[in-house]
């Protein structure tokens, strides 16, 4: 089976690539390659803009997943109208391109951030959906935009994903534990913002794995899935992470708690994916962590802009001209 997956390059990406190819799949990756290209050897590289691809562009592939966008609220905020173009219409006209080469799947990375603030509840798919920041909105128009395509011909799945964390070949350090890992270890201190608000966190392995379930999932199966490893508390990751460095590596770290508000405070029921994906994760903070540690060696050059998706995005702007991030990386 051939697979394009769009945002390849990332961080998911640079994970899921190797495990299909090592199932025996042939894939290409179409990416501006904002973080670099860490991507094994025998994926297929096209160096392309979505907005750039055309139907003739996607005919001999069976199945497209979309990863691509601007993956987090601080690059949504730095520029509203270019997040609701890279996370509203990219998908939704890549999702129109690939129906009309009679693509068989479409895949969508959605984000648990469509929950907005709920109140202490377990949310399943059918939950009313509430956020009002524009990553938020722009993950959900995303979802919208593809989910209406569906039809017999054209089987799309939208994963909701809690926070990804753990190691990649293309790091970030700006997502939750493995942030709260490099304070800990670096500036031997994790400052937790609000221990009380709830985050659903998946590990990179649990998250790549949902992918290849999805893909292999049969076509019949359509729809919304909620995808995370396990439900937390802000307090809870800190603490975990702090005795996971105390305990594998030996260093002394500080707790410093705060009490700030957050627009984001969310716990997701799995039961949906557990059932009809069978996605079973089984990796927890604990692991994501032994992971992050196993490969340590890796990402030491902490100050790295391209671990930090805003501070690469800004250099970005700044390189390219305030007004269009299209093509940029070209
Ligand atoms: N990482 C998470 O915690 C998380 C959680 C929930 C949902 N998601 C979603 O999953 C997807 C992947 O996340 P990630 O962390 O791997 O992101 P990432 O920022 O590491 O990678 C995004 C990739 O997309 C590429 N890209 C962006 N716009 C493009 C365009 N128009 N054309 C071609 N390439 C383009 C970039 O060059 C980059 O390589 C994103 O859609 C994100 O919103 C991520």
């Amino acid at each position: 089976m051939k697979i394009l997956i769009a945002g390849g390059a990332g961080y998911l990406g640079s994970v899921l690539v190797p495990k299909l190819l090592e199932r025996g799949y042939e894939v290409d990756v179409v990416d501006l390659f904002w973080f670099g290209n860490h991507l094994p050897e025998q994926t297929g590289i096209i160096h392309k803009d979505i907005f750039d691809i055309s139907v003739e562009d996607l005919e001999s592939y069976q199945q497209v997943i979309f990863l691509a966008g601007l993956s987090n609220d601080p690059m949504a905020e730095y520029s509203p109208s270019q997040n609701f173009i890279f996370n509203a219409a990219a998908p939704a006209y890549l999702a129109y391109v690939a129906k009309k080469a009679s693509v068989k799947r479409y895949i969508y990375a959605s984000s648990c951030s469509v929950y907005g603030y709920t109140d202490n509840e377990l949310f399943d798919e059918t939950r009313p959906v509430s956020s009002s920041y524009p990553y938020g909105i722009s993950k959900l128009q995303g979802e919208q935009a593809v989910m209406n395509l569906l039809d017999d011909k054209f089987s799309v799945i939208s994963l909701r994903k809690g926070t990804v964390c753990g190691y990649s070949p293309r790091m970030r350090l700006d997502l939750i534990v493995n942030t709260m890992f490099k304070n800990g270890l670096h500036n031997r201190d994790i400052t937790i913002n609000n221990p009380s608000i709830w985050r659903p966190i998946v590990s990179i392995e649990d998250a790549t794995n949902a992918y290849v379930r999805a893909i292999e999932a049969s076509e019949r199966i359509t729809g919304i899935f909620n995808i995370a490893s396990g439900n937390y508390t802000v307090g809870e990751v800190g603490d975990l992470v702090k005795m996971a460095i105390e305990e594998q590596l030996g260093a002394h770290v500080h707790l410093t708690i705060n009490h700030k508000s957050d627009f984001r405070n969310y716990k997701v029921s799995i039961e949906k994916a557990e059932n009809v994906l069978s996605f079973h994760p089984n990796h927890d903070v604990k692991a994501i962590v032994k992971n992050l540690i196993e490969n340590m060696d890796k990402f030491q050059d902490w100050d790295n802009p391209q671990y930090y998706n805003i501070e690469t995005l800004k250099l970005l702007f700044a390189n390219h001209g305030l007004h269009s991030l299209a093509g940029v990386g070209r």
